[in-house]
């Protein structure tokens, strides 16, 4: 009887809104996704999906807070290769893998180099010169250890052999706000919340981490053209319930997952930020697999690199 119980309950979810747990700051890239995503997850799921900003610790405190929520499906988390590099920069990140059932994959961003619209740079070479002149002076802006933000910039230092002055902040939102007041210098950061801004021309733009050139950015040249040889990353995304979400629950997700991926708005607001959609990989299987492969990658990356767990 306890066993029925229980199917039934769990046939009948979602039984409120479901939360949607965002690791950054409102107004942020992590955040954009989110929005859209909850938009065109809401048909399927038949219940309003509630954005949640929860950030600090380059997501880690969003995360793990998903990780201790009651697994019920009414708690999700949106995060991004965060999740699996924070794995080996904090010596205890309040999570592990293991802590989440995988939904899916979502999609993939590239990120941009930018800076401040009178930032003296004009173009990748010119950047690469004054930094290396004016190490001392500039600020970078990142969303804290383990954000993407704070991955990029690493991977840009290390390539010029300097360290700048880093500035956290809870998420990019915060931080572009900061830039665009001109208040820091420099920032890495997703398409997804630069586009706009580059269009704009309220931020100078160097160069994108893609392999390929970016079609909406099409004049921003790729950091491997720049001269950065196989400097590449992508941003990807994916979502997650906390461990032991009943299946049905689960099922429910993946297909208002799919289904959003599938939502001709969605994609259209997304692909207009430079961002590619992962459709055939919107399942846990892709997602653990990917996980599974990237959590050790970035900790054998970053032991090469001598960057020690904090
Ligand atoms: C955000 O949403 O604020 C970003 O994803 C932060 C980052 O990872 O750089």
């Amino acid at each position: 009887a306890a066993l029925v119980a229980g199917s039934a309950v769990a046939a009948e979810y979602p039984t409120r809104p479901v939360n949607m747990v965002v690791p950054f700051s409102a107004g942020g890239p992590t955040d954009t996704v989110a929005r859209s995503l909850a938009e065109a997850m809401r048909p399927t799921l038949g219940e309003t999906v509630v954005v949640e900003n929860k950030g600090g610790a380059g997501g880690t405190i969003g995360v793990s807070h998903v990780a201790r929520s009651k697994p019920d499906g009414h708690t999700i988390l949106l995060m991004h290769i965060g999740f699996s590099t924070a794995q080996s920069l904090y010596k205890d990140p309040g999570y592990t893998s293991e802590s989440f059932d995988p939904i899916g994959l979502v999609l993939d961003v590239p990120m941009t180099i930018i800076a401040r619209s009178d930032f003296p740079a004009n173009n990748i070479t010119e950047l690469v010169e004054y930094l290396k002149a004016n190490k001392d002076k500039v600020s970078l802006a990142n969303a804290g250890i383990g954000a993407a933000s704070h991955l990029c910039g690493t991977m840009f230092m290390n390539a010029l052999g300097i360290e700048l002055l880093t500035i956290p902040y809870k998420g990019t939102g915060p931080a572009m706000n900061d830039l665009l007041g001109k208040q820091v210098d420099v920032m890495c950061d997703q398409t997804t919340n630069t586009t706009q801004h580059i269009k704009a021309g309220t931020v100078k733009a160097y160069a994108v981490t893609s392999k390929q050139r970016v079609p909406t950015l099409p004049d921003l040249p790729t950091m491997q053209e720049s001269g950065f040889d196989g400097f590449e990353v992508g941003i990807w995304h994916g979502l997650w319930a906390p461990k032991g979400t009943p299946k049905p629950a689960l099922e429910k997700l993946q297909a208002a997952l799919q289904a959003g991926l599938a939502d001709k708005a969605f994609q259209e607001r997304m692909s207009g930020l430079g961002a590619n959609l992962l459709p055939d990989r919107a399942n846990p299987e892709a997602l653990a697999a990917h996980v599974n492969q990237q959590v050790p990658q970035w900790a054998e990356l970053f032991k090469k690199a001598g960057i020690q767990p904090q």
